[in-house]
């Protein structure tokens, strides 16, 4: 049994783990879209320095309530590199509901996780709306150590506390119409704005897809917690999407709905952008990003000193050899 403890360090410089040009460029890929003023509020996250109320205050967000020890599943129980800080995954996020820049932590504090409810619903044979404890009572809780590689080219490597989507799968058996399914994030207009005043046209909710067949591989886990603990909200409270051969878009947070479908679901990315962020999402070195290069990260660990290393990208982020074959042809 492997329980992750990790050392808090929380007084690290904001600037050494928020410069990234791809950061801007997706920002300015919002800002064209939808001619919105957005430069302004990006300049705060550039170079400064935590302060110690806001230190303390990150530490509170990260310090959510313990899972029960959980067994590590062997097969993923360790990776080729560091595994990154806690303080530094849970305060550099992408989540776009609570604004567009890599500091929404404190903002996401508002997401109300309390009675939170899941819908599966679709082509499947057992519809059901699941609460957290159900999930916690019925599935198989386990640790995994994943690599996570988001599109904009950086990098983590991350325990997340969770079960695998094929065994929600066998739960609701889908019927043999269902091809696809769609992830749907909590939206509230009230509560998550997005990331400017003046962006309206945006195609919340946040949605994402899958064909059955991704779904029900061996990767394909949905978290319920990470380092530990029950998940912090910035990383997607109280359940999100982890599929670590994907770019990190294709991971949808705060999940309420889970439909299996017929068809290809519409997603938010990709209704965005298609030819910058395409349905599958696979992590590939070889096809560049429109505006950017694929074929080196950089990978954001704390280890004796802080890293910020730049490494090649592994096809697949390093799991072809569970999922390549759901791609010949
Ligand atoms: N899910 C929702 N609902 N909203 C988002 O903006 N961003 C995605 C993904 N899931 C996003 C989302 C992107 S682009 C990435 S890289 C990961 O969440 C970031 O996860 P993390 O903040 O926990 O590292």
């Amino acid at each position: 049994m492997t329980i992750i403890r990790l050392p808090k360090s929380w007084e690290i410089p904001e600037s050494q783990v928020t410069s990234e040009t791809a950061y801007f460029n997706r920002r300015r890929l919002l800002k064209t879209l939808v001619g919105a003023t957005l430069g302004a509020s990006i300049m705060p996250i550039l170079g400064c320095e935590q302060s110690s109320e806001a230190n303390s205050a990150l530490a509170a967000s990260l310090d959510t309530a313990s899972l029960k020890p959980v067994e590590t599943n062997p097969a993923f129980a360790q990776v080729d590199r560091l595994m990154t800080d806690q303080s530094l995954a849970g305060r550099y996020n992408n989540f776009y509901e609570f604004g567009g820049n890599k500091s929404i932590w404190p903002k996401a504090q508002k997401l109300p996780t309390e009675d939170w409810k899941v819908e599966v619903t679709g082509l499947v044979n057992n519809p059901r709306t699941y609460d957290i404890d159900d999930l916690k009572k019925e599935f198989p809780i386990e640790e995994r150590i994943y690599r996570f590689r988001c599109v904009e080219a950086w990098s983590m490597v991350l325990p997340w506390i969770g079960f695998p989507m094929k065994s929600l799968i066998a739960a609701v058996e889908p019927t043999a119409q269902a091809k696809f399914v769609r992830f749907t994030s909590f939206y509230d207009s009230e509560i998550t704005p997005g990331p400017g005043l003046h962006i309206g046209s945006l195609p919340w909710p946040y949605t994402e897809g899958l064909r059955i067949e991704e779904m029900a591989n061996e990767l394909a886990f949905f978290a319920l917690g990470i380092y530990g603990h029950i998940l912090p909200k910035q990383h997607g409270a109280p359940i999100r999407a982890v599929l670590p051969w994907k770019y990190g878009f294709k991971g949808a947070k705060s999940i309420v709905k889970i439909e299996f479908l017929a068809t290809q679901p519409a997603t938010y990315w990709n209704t965005i952008d298609s030819h910058e962020y395409d349905f599958e999402g696979n992590v590939n070195p070889n096809k560049p990003h429109p505006r950017w290069s694929q074929a080196t990260e950089k990978f954001i660990s704390k280890g004796p000193g802080l890293s910020w290393e730049k490494r090649p990208t592994l096809p697949y982020n390093g799991y072809g050899e569970y999922v390549a074959s759901l791609y010949v042809g």
